[in-house]
């Protein structure tokens, strides 16, 4: 049974009308900061490296998402006059959703897995979406967003993180790299190191470094040990789908079984390098960085900062003189939820097992229990 709440809260579709034609092409996104961390960058003075960070955390939906699904609700809303939007997600994606629809006059629903806490919830609420909770994983959640917009005529159905409309918008944060390359106010980077989860912003990435001429960049593909739907594939050689209960990372919004086709097939195609951190790793990270930059990220977003903060041989090896991390955001996120998942990992090793294998022995025992009760929290998006 599907239960719709707070649709009393929703504006009325009149006044939402009103709304469309004054704003149907705007754009939604921010350009954001790209900046030097000059505390990390002294961490690589042997080498000499700076380290660059592309502020998406910034964004006005709290991550990267807006870029590529700001482009998309536009799209869908101007061509096909779409009057509801509807998207499967694990939070950042619902929420950037939700803000699009805010903007451009549209009713949205945003269907998550049980368990995105109650505060996420309400950050998508309060950009006056209708909120549903539906399953234990993402799949489960994104099924229901499509048969809702089959059978009630909920004509924008918004996939998180597959479609190319997404991408195109998400390769924009290149671009703006490469203007302000272009404004002497940066310089090229060697390599660009960022989170994947369904495997979108890669594409995005990607498709914004072949547009500005810098498909020589490379590339390293950060994931969680326990979302390591990309690293499976390198592995295998071949598009690879995880077992459910191998997607065991507390970084939920990658925690997806497969990256997309797309991820896949590009990630071969450029110099894409694999690595995985630990949550434990990616948890630190945030709160470091929040110590060091003053910006609150969720632990997705930790896992790249992660591997430059550690230094991973991967980027090391390329002597980078320039290196850009993507700082992708997120709203799953609190002090007190870094400082809760910090000390449940307190007493578990930094180092990420090569290669992965499911080791309850990673994982603390209370979140253990907690994922053995619920089947599984694979979410994503
Ligand atoms: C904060 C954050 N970072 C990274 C990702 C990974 O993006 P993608 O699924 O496009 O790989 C997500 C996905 O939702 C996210 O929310």
């Amino acid at each position: 049974m599907i239960e719709i709440t707070q649709v009393e809260d929703l504006p009325s579709v009149q006044s939402l009308t009103l709304n469309l034609s004054a704003t149907k092409n705007q754009i939604l996104h921010l350009n954001t900061p790209l900046v030097e961390s000059l505390a990390i960058s002294k961490q690589y003075k042997e080498t000499g490296s700076k380290v660059w960070l592309k502020l998406d955390a910034l964004q006005p939906s709290g991550s990267f998402k807006i870029r590529g699904i700001g482009l998309l609700c536009n799209k869908v809303v101007k061509e096909k006059n779409v009057k509801h939007l509807i998207c499967s997600s694990g939070g950042n994606a619902g929420k950037s959703v939700a803000y699009a629809g805010k903007k451009l006059g549209i009713k949205t629903t945003i269907v998550l897995p049980k368990g995105i806490p109650q505060e996420v919830q309400e950050k998508i609420r309060d950009e006056g979406a209708i909120v549903i909770e539906h399953g234990n994983i993402w799949n489960d959640a994104d099924i229901l967003a499509r048969e809702i917009a089959d059978k009630e005529g909920f004509d924008g159905y918004i996939h998180p993180f597959d479609n190319p409309v997404l991408w195109e918008g998400h390769s924009t944060m290149i671009e703006e790299v490469y203007q302000d390359y272009l404004d002497g106010k940066t310089e090229k980077p060697d390599v660009v190191v960022c989170s994947v989860g369904g495997g979108g912003l890669l594409v995005g990435i990607l498709q914004g470094l072949e547009k500005v001429g810098w498909s020589d960049v490379n590339v390293i593909a950060v994931e969680t040990y326990g979302s390591h739907s990309l690293w499976k594939c390198f592995q295998n050689k071949q598009h690879t789908v995880l077992d459910v209960c191998d997607v065991t990372s507390v970084c939920k919004t990658l925690a997806t079984r497969s990256v997309c086709k797309d991820a896949w097939e590009a990630a071969q195609r450029f110099n894409v390098t694999s690595v995985l951190v630990s949550d434990k790793e990616a948890i630190e990270a945030c709160l470091t960085f929040v110590d060091q930059e003053r910006v609150l990220v969720e632990p997705a977003c930790g896992a790249a900062l992660a591997a430059v903060y550690k230094k991973v041989p991967e980027l090391v090896k390329l002597s980078p003189k320039n290196i850009l991390t993507i700082v992708c955001g997120g709203n799953n996120t609190s002090i007190s939820q870094l400082n809760h998942l910090s000390n449940l990992f307190s007493t578990h090793t930094t180092t990420c097992p090569y290669p992965p294998k499911h080791d309850p022995l990673e994982i603390p025992k209370t979140l253990l229990t907690t994922r053995l009760t619920t089947t599984t929290t694979t979410t994503t998006n």
